[in-house]
């Protein structure tokens, strides 16, 4: 222990991250060993370079951006069948498993708790994820199969998520046999001048390391393994916050299959040209999404002979993957994001400070940043009042909360 703490303090040093420290000996000896082994575990090059970039997001200035094609799923005409009939073969043979990304801090909603216990007030007062878990457990019986399900936590909320799960007897699944927990990997956050905060536990305070984390978390936590040990092929990763999310797609998984691709991907048309989403483009030849930010207003605007939008098809994070892909993008580190937050810390005088404006650096990467990865990928247009009521905000913002996704569930579903 005594050479550990040697070898953290003179990294520490090297680092400029001496104050990590201050409260050590006021810790309990399990605290101080994880602490220590935090700072082991800690990438401070990286770090580094992270609050060196903080500001700068990658110029795109000189990518070559072009249209990206997609299929309509309501003008397949007689392909409709074929497609649905290849991927009916596939489900029915047990090759398909859902991820659900359950680890984002939910913030804009600011619900005290995980963001899939939240009731987005149905008369059943069912919680999103019981509306998932509904979804998947009716698809599956279509097609006599229990489609495996897998739910990614953070640490922050894997706990609360495990005891909700408990209490609610899996909704009917069965633990470590068709329904798996793993926790995605996270990152230290830094203040304005590049010091990690120390958190209210008197530890790194660290935060989870954004939706792109997805990849290396399901192969770090050997959820591919246990995937391959069920047979399981493809795998749709959808997130914890919309509730109409259609995991179950045999049409979407015939059309990856038909078309030998690793990757397809649902999306909707844009609401108008100048909605605040990211859509499907190709990058330099790849698969890519372009967001809001990038997009000039005459592409934004640009149409097509049919007067379809050239950049129209959101990214609604509705996406199937073949196991091998997800391996591959697994493996390659994705460029993270900054995001300035109010983060709680233990200041160098040992007091917690509760700030009321943001005061520092989160980082995350974005699962579409792996897109570039696969040479090609299906993008099928799907109905948005079919498979689109995302739980973003909270009533006050009137746009994607639980009053708006409420109505539109309650609408597909004919509830009222
Ligand atoms: P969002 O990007 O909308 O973030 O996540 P969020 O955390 O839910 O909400 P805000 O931005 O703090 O208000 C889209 C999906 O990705 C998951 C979320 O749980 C949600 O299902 N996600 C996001 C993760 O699983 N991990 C992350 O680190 C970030």
């Amino acid at each position: 222990m005594i050479d550990t703490l040697q070898e953290v303090k003179s990294i520490l040093k090297k680092y400029n991250q001496e104050h990590l420290l201050n409260g050590y000996q006021d810790l309990d000896e399990r605290k101080k060993n994880e602490l220590l082994k935090q700072i082991l575990n800690t990438d401070f090059e990286l770090i580094n370079s992270l609050y060196l970039n903080r500001t700068k997001e990658k110029s795109y200035k000189n990518d070559k951006i072009e249209p990206m094609e997609y299929l309509d799923k309501y003008k397949l005409n007689e392909k409709y069948k074929y497609y649905e009939d290849i991927g009916k073969h596939a489900i029915k043979n047990g090759k398909l498993a859902a991820v659900t990304m359950a680890g984002g801090q939910g913030t804009r909603l600011g619900h005290n708790g995980p963001k899939g216990t939240y009731d987005i007030g149905l008369n059943s007062h069912k919680s999103l994820f019981e509306l998932l878990s509904d979804s998947l457990k009716e698809e599956g019986k279509k097609y006599g199969v229990t489609i495996p399900w897998f739910i990614m936590t953070s640490r922050e909320n894997n706990k609360e998520t495990l005891n909700f799960f408990e209490k609610n007897k899996y909704f009917g699944y069965q633990k470590d046999k068709n329904i798996f927990f793993f926790v995605q990997g996270e990152l230290p956050m830094i203040d304005t001048e590049g010091k990690i905060l120390i958190g209210e536990d008197g530890l790194i305070k660290q935060a989870a390391d954004g939706h792109g984390g997805i990849y290396e978390s399901l192969v770090k936590s050997n959820m591919i393994e246990k995937m391959r040990e069920l047979g399981i092929e493809w795998v749709f990763i959808g997130g914890v916050d919309n509730c109409l999310v259609k995991m179950v797609d045999p049409v979407l998984m015939g059309i990856a299959i038909d078309k030998g691709v690793t990757v397809a991907c649902k999306s909707i048309v844009k609401a108008n040209p100048h909605e605040k989403v990211g859509v499907f483009c190709r990058r330099n030849g790849k698969p890519s999404v372009i967001e809001y930010s990038e997009i000039t207003n005459e592409m934004a605007e640009a149409v097509d002979e049919d007067g379809e939008l050239l950049y129209g098809e959101s990214h609604i994070l509705c996406n199937l993957f073949n196991i091998e892909a997800i391996e591959r993008m697994g493996k390659t580190p994705l460029p993270y994001h900054s995001a300035f937050k109010k983060a709680k810390f233990i200041d160098k005088d040992g007091n917690l400070v509760e700030p009321e404006s943001p005061n520092a650096y989160k980082f995350e990467a974005f699962l579409f940043d792996a897109f570039g990865e696969v040479d090609d990928m299906a993008i099928l247009r799907v109905k948005r009042e079919e498979e689109f009521a995302p739980v973003k905000n909270s009533d006050k913002e009137k746009v994607d909360c639980p009053s708006t996704a409420r109505e539109l569930y309650e609408k597909f579903h004919n509830l009222k």
